[in-house]
């Protein structure tokens, strides 16, 4: 196949992918006229309607590669976008990073207010781990129960959330690389880590997990310092979400450090490690190849 057409299909799959998942939530958070209605629609404001879908997308194709079917890994796919639409909504929130705007729309706290902003970030969280637990439908209970163990250590406070309390507690303090990094594995990393392990554990390839984790870790921080590049030079329409957010809070990023030229370098560098792990699994010049790279280069 030729290079152009490999990169068609490639943006064809992605958005058959994005089909598939949007649809598969929709089931996995139906509406409900209860007494509970409004928070319901909280969750399905932030959950349905956009996003890239990379995590739901790399816990299918990790999967995929041991032999588990879309339809078999969907629950934990869905999981993933879950976790990661909850840490949205509380990232956004004025006592974090007090953004509006969110996947081209309000964000969640000025939509909804923020005492229901912040319960719909919780049910999200807690409606991931329900989820998931239906891959033990068709799959080995021991696997799903792994995934549920390393999705809850990945979200938790050693895991996204420790990421956050790096990044908040640094807000207008001189930190150093090494601390720089450390934030990025965690607040961005660490669901991606949770996609791609949690693709091999369902396929009970434990083998697999290390170079699994090892990607997630460069295409983590090649993907954070990208969404840092976008903080300044990117166009909001396209980005769904505020420019200059990382300024206004006085964040530590690549870019503040080390300035854009350099954070460009570095992020297609950690691209390269991404790839030579996906080589490693024996998954060169792929959808997962052609995604990795596509992140690199993405203008949302
Ligand atoms: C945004 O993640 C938050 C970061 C970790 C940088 P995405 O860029 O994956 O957001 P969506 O899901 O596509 O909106
Ligand atoms: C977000 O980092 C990481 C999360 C865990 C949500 P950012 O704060 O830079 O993400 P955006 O730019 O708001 O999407
Ligand atoms: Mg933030
Ligand atoms: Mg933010
Ligand atoms: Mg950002």
């Amino acid at each position: 196949m030729s290079l152009t057409s490999r990169k068609k299909s490639f943006q064809e799959q992605w958005k058959t992918y994005r089909e598939e998942i949007e649809e598969a939530l929709d089931r996995a958070l139906p509406k409900t006229s209860c007494r509970q209605e409004k928070v319901i629609e909280a969750m399905r404001y932030s959950l349905l309607g956009g996003g890239k879908r990379i995590r739901a997308i790399l816990v299918l194709e990790f999967a995929r590669l041991g032999g588990i079917s879309m339809r078999q890994a969907m629950p934990v796919a869905c999981a993933l976008e879950m976790i990661h639409a909850y840490s949205l909504i509380h990232d956004d929130l004025p006592c974090m990073d007090d953004d509006a705007l969110r996947r081209g729309k309000p964000s969640c706290h000025i939509q909804f207010g923020e005492a229901t902003a912040l319960l719909a970030g919780d049910g999200l969280l807690t409606c991931a781990f329900e989820t998931a637990a239906q891959a033990a439908d068709e799959l080995p209970a021991a696997n799903v129960l792994a995934v549920e163990k390393r999705l809850s250590a990945c979200a938790g406070y050693l895991g996204m959330i420790g990421g956050q309390v790096i990044d908040l507690e640094s807000e207008g303090q001189p930190i150093d690389l090494e601390t720089l990094e450390q934030m990025y594995r965690l607040k961005t990393g660490a669901l991606l880590e949770a996609s791609c392990v949690s693709g091999c554990l369902l396929a009970g390839q434990e083998e697999k997990i290390a170079t699994a984790e090892n990607y997630a870790r460069f295409l983590g921080l090649a993907f954070q310092i990208v969404d840092d590049i976008l903080d300044v030079t990117g166009d909001p329409s396209l980005l769904g979400k505020p420019v200059g957010s990382d300024e206004a809070n006085h964040k530590n990023t690549f870019v503040t450090l080390l300035g854009l030229e350099k954070a460009q370098e570095i992020a297609k560098s950690y691209t390269e490690k991404a790839l030579r792990q996906l080589e490693m699994l024996g998954a060169a010049e792929s959808f997962l190849t052609d995604l990795t790279e596509a992140l690199l280069n993405r203008l949302q």
